[in-house]
């Protein structure tokens, strides 16, 4: 099979985490960027890396574009980016995302609603900017999910049913463009050590998880990209959570449910 090759990619979400490791690996394979998130520093710091460490190479050619996604401008200006065929975009991965951890009656609603706009509705958006590129590109997306996308997830219900919706969208539109030489991935990571637990407030929580749990950034960055290279509809990154998301689908919702909430009670 040759392999398959990208010229530029949208990296939602690279000033940190998952994101930061998907713009490095990138790079390393000759890959153009366009880094989006809101701290402009750190994507300028990371940017200036990349063009340091890859000089006069396409790994080297790195764009920022500081937006915030939970906003209609900074999903229009990100819009504009993607719709460009000057430089097109054959690569989009919609990355960016947060959660809050605990009891949905205690947690601010606005932080509710910024978890669905940043998890659902800005990939929904970017996603719809960026299919006429790809399509004219034979392109990829690479939509991240999350393992909480197989269960409900108790004390992080509305983080859970976002990653849901990542998960069950994703493999829709990879059929519904079956043929059409774009492929839609869902990377569906299990915990990983990013900023995400700090962002999210979790820090006690994740104190708890014993080590094999967590993975690097790299780790999941790779797999997402191998991920997309053969055209896969999910990827599951560890062998310990694929195991789990192959139980979870063979035993009824009721016991998940439980079983998940009960773990998720004693975490917190
Ligand atoms: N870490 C885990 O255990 C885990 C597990 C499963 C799935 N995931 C998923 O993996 C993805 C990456 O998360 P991560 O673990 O790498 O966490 P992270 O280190 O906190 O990265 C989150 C990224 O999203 C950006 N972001 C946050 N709010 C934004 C906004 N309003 N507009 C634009 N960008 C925004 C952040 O940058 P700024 O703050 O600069 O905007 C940062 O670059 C997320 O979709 C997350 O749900 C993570």
């Amino acid at each position: 099979m040759t392999e398959r090759r990208f010229r530029r990619a949208l990296v939602t979400g690279a000033s940190s985490g998952i994101g930061a490791s998907f713009a490095r690996l990138l790079a390393d394979r000759g890959v153009a960027t366009v880094l989006v998130a809101r701290s402009a520093d750190r994507l300028g710091e990371l940017a200036t890396t990349l063009r340091t460490e890859h000089p006069g190479h396409p790994g080297g050619d790195v764009e920022v574009v500081p937006a915030d996604l939970t906003t209609a401008d900074g999903l229009e200006r990100v819009g504009a980016r993607l719709r460009d065929g000057d430089r097109p975009i054959d690569l989009l991965i919609n990355n960016a995302g947060a959660g809050q951890v605990g009891l949905f009656m205690d947690l601010d609603p606005d932080d509710a609603q910024t978890a669905v706009l940043l998890n659902v509705v800005a990939p929904l958006r970017l996603a719809h900017a960026a299919l006429p590129t790809l399509a004219a590109q034979g392109g990829a997306l690479l939509n991240v999910a999350s393992i909480a996308s197989f269960q409900p997830v108790p004390m992080m219900a509305t983080y859970a049913a976002t990653k849901a919706f990542v998960a069950s969208w994703s493999q829709a539109l990879h059929e519904e463009l079956r043929g059409t030489g774009v492929t839609v991935t869902a990377l569906a990571p299990g915990f990983t050590r990013s900023g995400f637990v700090d962002a999210a407030d979790a820090r006690d929580v994740a104190s708890r998880i014993p080590g094999p749990f967590w993975d690097g950034p790299d780790e999941v960055a790779r797999a997402g990209l191998d991920g997309v290279a053969r055209g896969r509809a999910l990827v599951v990154p560890s062998w310990l959570y694929r195991a789990g998301v192959t139980a979870s689908s063979l035993t009824p919702t009721f016991v998940t449910r439980r079983l998940v909430g009960e773990v998720t009670r004693r975490l917190g």
